[in-house]
């Protein structure tokens, strides 16, 4: 069970390693809310943590392909909704179950997990100046 916290990660090699540490909290079908503005250290965290499952290749932002999913155990799918109003017609709903689901810009996903399927954490990405980020966990049951 993951707790309320709240950090104050010093520069982007700081991000990297809080993702790759919290690799091994998360499990298939988990669905991560990656909460912040543009450039807060979203994508940032996910190379992280795909790192921290021991994915080796290139991480690159889904800002125009939407979705990219990585064959690792357990597979991740990473999302980047910016760019549409809403998830539907994207196809995100069929990696629900069988992925760990992280999801950039998540307020588009709106409507489609029921109250059963809530989202698993809430990770919010603060940029508080050029190069610290305030990063805060928020459990679903404490929104
Ligand atoms: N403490 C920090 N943690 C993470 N990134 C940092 C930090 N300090 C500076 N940066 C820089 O901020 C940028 C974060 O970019 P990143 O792509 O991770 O943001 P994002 O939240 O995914 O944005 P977008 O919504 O546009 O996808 C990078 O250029 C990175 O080098
Ligand atoms: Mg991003």
């Amino acid at each position: 069970m993951i707790e309320a916290q709240s950090w104050t990660i010093p520069d982007e090699a700081a991000m990297r390693l809080l993702g790759a540490q919290m690799a091994s909290e998360f499990k298939q079908g988990d669905v991560i809310y990656l909460h912040g503005n543009l450039g807060a250290g979203k994508t940032t965290f996910a190379r992280g943590l795909l790192a921290g499952l021991g994915w080796m290749g290139e991480v690159r932002s889904p800002t125009f392909n939407l979705l990219q999913d990585y064959p690792t155990h357990p597979p991740v799918l990473h999302a980047d909704l910016y760019r549409v109003a809403s998830w539907e017609g994207i196809g995100v709903e069929d990696y629900l179950d069988s992925h760990l689901c992280l999801i950039e810009w998540p307020e588009r996903m709106e409507g489609l997990l029921t109250d059963e399927e809530v989202f698993h954490l809430r990770i919010e990405f603060d940029a508080e100046d050029p190069s610290a980020r305030q990063v805060t966990l928020t459990p679903p049951q404490s929104c």
